[in-house]
């Protein structure tokens, strides 16, 4: 399994907060129970950057603030997505064992809200202290003993979660040759449902931002025609296209700062469909001209 987070009870949860914590910035109201799951909604994140400070500020914008006006987002949907994955680069700058120390506390909120959140890691991550910040999941038993890497079944697709963080600090990305052949032989052990791929790392590399391993990865999944989406983070920049092969590429907005001024900061809520998945684009900003932009995407053929 990667970083999965189970829910936690919402009292438990609520009687911290009388204490201090997390919970101040966010009303009883959110956590009424008996909300519906929608097993084929989900929340994209990923850049979140959240630094120990939680005053600190990053390209004009405070990284905590960003990340709760998320969290209340998510909490106040009328129906509870089935997850929340973020994809990689959790850490500020440089994975810090007080940045993850953060980053524990303030998903709780969500996860009080009976939503399981789904950690994958990038540049900005440490693995080590990431692992260390959540002891009880760093003994869980994954597919590659050294690596965040995991397959998540659910309703209508399965969810391959990659740990492309080569080395901390050092920018582009790179899977090695045991996670792209553990995903071949997981993808073709699982041919019957649409298979969505998501790591940090966008394909391709140009100077040092990217996938190393793009071409290596683009081999395993054009042919198998089972993988309809490779979904990302790590440029910043929202973007959606398709390749030659008909895979769709999906780059997921920042939660964090964004490094043109005119790009939208947010996340994404995907629904799945029969055919395909519905992408609605929510930025930090409700006044940004992109937001709730409406993405359909239909699968390629099988
Ligand atoms: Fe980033």
């Amino acid at each position: 399994m990667p970083i999965h987070l189970p829910p936690i009870s919402r009292r438990q949860f609520l009687l911290r907060s009388l204490a201090g914590g997390a919970a101040l910035a966010f009303s009883p109201s959110l956590f009424a129970a008996g909300k519906r799951t929608d097993p084929n909604s989900w929340a994209l994140l990923s850049d979140i950057h959240l630094a120990a400070d939680r005053s600190f500020m990053a390209r004009g914008i405070n990284m905590t603030d960003h990340f709760t006006e998320v969290s209340r987002e998510l909490l106040a949907l009328p129906k509870c997505p089935a997850g929340v994955f973020i994809t990689g680069d959790c850490a500020y700058n440089s994975g810090q064992a007080k940045d993850y120390a953060l980053i524990a506390e303030l998903l709780e909120p969500i996860r009080a809200g009976q939503m399981p959140v789904h950690l994958a890691l990038g540049n900005h991550d440490n693995r080590e202290r990431f692992w260390d910040a959540f002891p009880t999941e760093k003994a869980v038993q994954r597919p590659l003993a050294d690596r965040q890497v995991a397959l998540l079944r659910t309703e209508r697709a399965n969810w391959f979660i990659l740990d492309s963080l080569e080395k901390t600090l050092s920018t582009p990305g790179l899977l090695g040759q045991e996670q792209l052949d553990w995903l071949a032989g997981a993808l073709d052990a699982n041919p019957d449902k649409p298979a969505l791929v998501l790591l940090h790392h966008n394909p391709g590399i140009n100077g040092n931002i990217g996938l190393k391993d793009s071409a290596a990865l683009l081999e395993i999944m054009r042919p198998r025609k089972q993988v309809k989406a490779y979904l990302f983070g790590h440029t910043h920049d929202w973007d959606v296209w398709q390749d030659a092969s008909g895979i769709h590429l999906i780059n997921l907005p920042p939660v964090a700062y964004v490094f043109s001024k005119e790009k939208p900061a947010g996340w994404v809520h995907a629904t799945l469909e029969r055919k395909g998945m519905r992408l609605e684009l929510r930025c930090v900003d409700p006044k940004h001209p992109s937001q709730g932009q409406v993405v359909k995407l239909d699968w390629r053929a099988s």
